[in-house]
């Protein structure tokens, strides 16, 4: 089998669409400003519509335009309101194809470095188990919101992080960065299921997050032995950490801002190795880039922009 796969030769059967994550590149180099991000969104429609056609995201693209993946990302999910069904399907499609490929980028990083520690292939086996028990979870958990596998088109971010070439990188960028941004996402998801009154998606959430927190502690474990004694490799990992942060803010959403659409799990990461000083940075981050309300405004302009040109290509049609 071959060692060190590109992520574009991740393998998917045929219910699956795979989608750029260019939003997410983008949002993190924007800077706080509605027209920039107007602008940014009006140029990048074409390939936010192409992720949507042939899935279930659509009618939703139809109806609002570009700025619906903004829409979906800047408000907290709260039960009883307008949307909320959308989104929730949209999660937790989200979570189960990250699951996936957390489940594969997990056996990669055991098969790609044969010489690694003989308690870092354990800890990478005990992951694979664990990840394959989260993708049976979150497929019935996309079940039971109403969904379906393959309903939207998968962005293959995580498992594009799990194909660096050193293990530390890729224990920095999955463990730590997307592992931990998956803890402040089921924190909030438990916080939902509370709201809700949904036993059964708060029962299964604390049981993954759980692991979760396992997982990043194998990320802050390994990183910290993989460059004990080399400051220049320490100093590398923290970087792609801090990029691959950056990109996952989604421009502000994730942040320790009050209201914030996921808040950061502060508690639950410092139980998995997050330092007060790496917390502070990561919020730090999450303050960059362009602000909620920045957001809002922009939504409302593209929203508005999208609707009047639609009626105007109604009328012409008609
Ligand atoms: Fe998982
Ligand atoms: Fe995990």
């Amino acid at each position: 089998m071959k060692r060190f796969i590109e992520h574009q030769e991740l393998a998917r059967d045929r219910r699956f669409i795979r989608q750029a994550n260019i939003a997410a590149d983008l949002l993190a180099t924007m800077p706080d400003d509605v027209n920039a991000v107007v602008d940014l969104f009006e140029k990048i429609g074409p390939v936010i519509e192409a992720g949507t056609r042939g899935t279930a995201a659509e009618p939703l693209y139809d109806r609002f335009g570009p700025a619906f993946t903004l829409m979906t990302l800047n408000e907290p999910i709260r039960p009883g309101e307008p949307g909320t069904e959308d989104r929730l399907k949209m999660r937790m499609h989200g979570i189960y194809v990250g699951e996936l490929q957390a489940l594969e980028g997990a056996g990669r990083s055991l098969w790609d470095f044969p010489d690694a520690p003989w308690e870092f292939k354990m800890n990478m086996a005990r992951q694979c188990w664990d990840e394959a028990r989260h993708v049976q979870i979150f497929e019935k958990l996309l079940e039971h919101v109403g969904g379906e596998v393959g309903m939207y088109a998968e962005s293959t971010f995580l498992f594009e992080a799990a194909c660096a070439d050193d293990p530390a990188l890729r224990v920095a960028g999955v463990n730590r960065a997307l592992e931990g941004l998956a803890c402040d996402v089921f924190r909030d998801n438990i916080e939902f299921a509370k709201q809700s009154d949904d036993e059964l998606m708060e029962q299964s959430m604390d049981y993954v997050l759980a692991d979760e927190l396992t997982h990043v502690r194998f990320g802050s474990e390994w990183v910290a032995e993989f460059c004990k004694d080399d400051p220049e490799r320490l100093k590398r990992a923290r970087d792609f950490r801090r990029e691959t942060d950056r990109r996952f803010n989604f421009g502000g959403a994730r942040s320790n801002e009050e209201g914030a659409a996921i808040p950061i799990a502060w508690e639950d990461r410092k139980f998995a190795g997050f330092t007060e000083e790496e917390l502070e940075d990561l919020a730090a981050l999450g303050g960059e880039g362009p602000s909620r309300a920045t957001m809002k405004q922009a939504i409302e302009i593209l929203v508005s922009r999208f609707q009047a040109g639609s009626a105007i290509d109604e009328e012409v049609a008609s």
